[in-house]
Parts: structure tokens; C-alpha cells; sequence
């Protein structure tokens, strides 16, 4: 299951930079200190809210919704959900509603760790899907399109920066970037389930009946992915400019 949780990896990005001013291209946009968290948290907010079709001077993609490569989950061999589910041609939507709760770290050391908090009402992956396993040991099997939902997710990103030399200039790249979530609730839909609309309609029953065990036995699976959607999206960004050109000059 996919969860998606990009979003995360907005927030981020736009941490950095900074507010806009009004919300029109051309003025570009107002950058923050070094550090000064509650003005980056602010700026990506605003990005979030004004600018989620993307910021071309950010290098920052449309997130409303976000396009995702192939999404790859699997459950343990042997467990309760021994599934292999690869999504494709998916995106998530909802990440225009995410909200920064808090940033910490983005100062003057690029090392950090830098930590991002983020929070939704809901954010879906909806896709084509391919699964094969068992779930409950009951065998599962089909493809189709799928909606996977989070209802009030909660995303805390966590990452290390290193500096990468190029053309003389320190940009950040990340290491150790994790991203942990909870959520209230996960909804599951799954369509064409064994190639049968009885069978399918069954099957969607009960693994929505049983979305907290899935949810459990997924969880790191999941987590993996979204991590990698969010590094993704904040490397376009931290690979576009140089770290100390993505703030304002003087210090706070
Ligand atoms: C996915 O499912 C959720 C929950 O039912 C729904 O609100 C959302 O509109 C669906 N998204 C799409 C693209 O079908």
C-alpha cells in the first residue's frame, strides 16, 4: 500500500524559502535566515497553500497532485500480509492541505538533523495496482485502480545534511532521511480484486475491516516509500542552488 505521504516533502522545500510576496510570479520570492525556523515554516506554508502547482525558481514540482514512480510494497514473507503490491501511473493527491507544524535545524550547519513536521486532514494514492501474497492467509490477487487514503496523517521528516562540492559551491545532499507517520484511519480501495466484482467487493470488506493490522504489518514497507517520494522532491530543490543561496545573506 502507498501511502503516500508525500507531502512531507513539501513542506520541506519550501521551508526553505521563503514567503511570497502577494503570489505572483514575477516578484519572486522573499527568503529567510539561516535557522530562522518559525519564518521558514511560514514560507511553506504559503508555498503550500498559494504555490502547490509548483515554483519553477525553486525547482520545485506541482505537488496538487504529485506524480509518483513506481511504488513498491511488501509485506513479510510468512506474516499476516505477505503481499508484493506495485502501484503505478499513481499520484497522490491532497498535499495542498498539508500543514507545517514545525522545522527544526537549516542553519548555519548543513549537517543538522533537520526535522520537518507535518500534518493533513487526508492524502490518497490512487493509482493501477498489481498485487500478489495473502492477507490473513487468505490468497489475494489482481490488478485494477486503486485509491489508497490517510485520514489525519501525521509525517515527521527527519534527515542529515552533507556537503557536495560542485562548481566551488556547497549544495546539501541528505543522509539518514526517514520519515515515520501515524494516521486515524487507512482506507483501502481496490478494484477488479481476483479479476471478480463479488470477490473484489468481498475482499475490500474485509481489508478495510482489518485496515489496523494492515496498516501495522505495512507501516515500514510504507514508510520506505514515502521516504523516498519526499527525498526525491526536496533534492530538486537543495540540488538546484547551493545551500547558503537558498537564505538570506546575513545572519539573524
Ligand atoms: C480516494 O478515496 C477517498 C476516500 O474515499 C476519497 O475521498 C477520494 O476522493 C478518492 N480519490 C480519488 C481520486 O478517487
Amino acid at each position: 500500500m502507498n501511502l503516500y505521504c508525500a507531502f512531507v516533502v513539501v513542506s520541506v522545500q519550501l521551508a526553505v524559502i521563503l514567503a511570497v510576496n502577494g503570489n505572483t510570479e514575477e516578484q519572486g520570492m522573499e527568503r529567510c535566515h539561516m535557522g530562522d525556523t518559525s519564518c521558514i515554516k511560514d514560507a511553506a506554508n504559503l508555498i503550500l497553500r498559494e504555490r502547490s502547482h509548483g515554483v519553477e525558481e525553486l525547482n520545485l514540482v506541482d505537488l496538487n497532485p504529485l506524480s509518483t514512480g513506481e511504488i513498491v510494497i511488501r509485506g513479510s514473507k510468512g506474516g499476516m500480509v505477505d503481499v508484493d503490491v506495485r502501484f503505478s501511473k499513481s499520484f497522490i493527491t491532497g498535499l495542498q492541505n498539508v500543514y507545517v507544524e514545525s522545522i527544526s535545524g537549516f542553519g548555519e550547519d548543513m549537517v543538522g538533523p533537520h526535522v520537518v513536521k507535518l500534518q493533513s486532514d487526508s492524502n490518497s494514492l490512487v493509482g493501477d495496482y498489481v498485487i500478489s501474497g495473502s492477507v490473513l492467509y487468505v490468497p489475494i490477487w489482481g490488478s485494477g485502480k486503486s485509491n489508497m487514503t490517510f485520514y489525519n496523517p501525521r509525517y515527521t521528516l527527519t534527515f542529515h545534511g552533507e556537503p557536495k562540492e560542485r562548481d566551488g559551491k556547497a549544495y546539501m545532499s541528505f543522509h539518514d532521511f526517514k520519515v515515520d507517520f501515524s494516521l486515524s484511519r487507512l482506507y483501502i480501495r481496490a478494484s477488479n480484486l481476483f479479476n471478480n466484482g463479488f470477490l473484489s467487493d468481498n475482499m475490500n470488506r474485509q481489508l478495510n475491516a482489518n485496515w489496523q493490522i494492515i496498516y501495522s504489518e505495512l507501516k515500514q514497507p510504507i514508510s520506505n516509500e514515502i521516504s523516498r517520494v519526499f527525498r526525491k522532491l526536496l533534492d530538486g530543490v537543495f540540488q538546484n542552488e547551493p545551500y547558503n543561496e537558498l537564505f538570506l545573506p546575513d545572519s539573524v
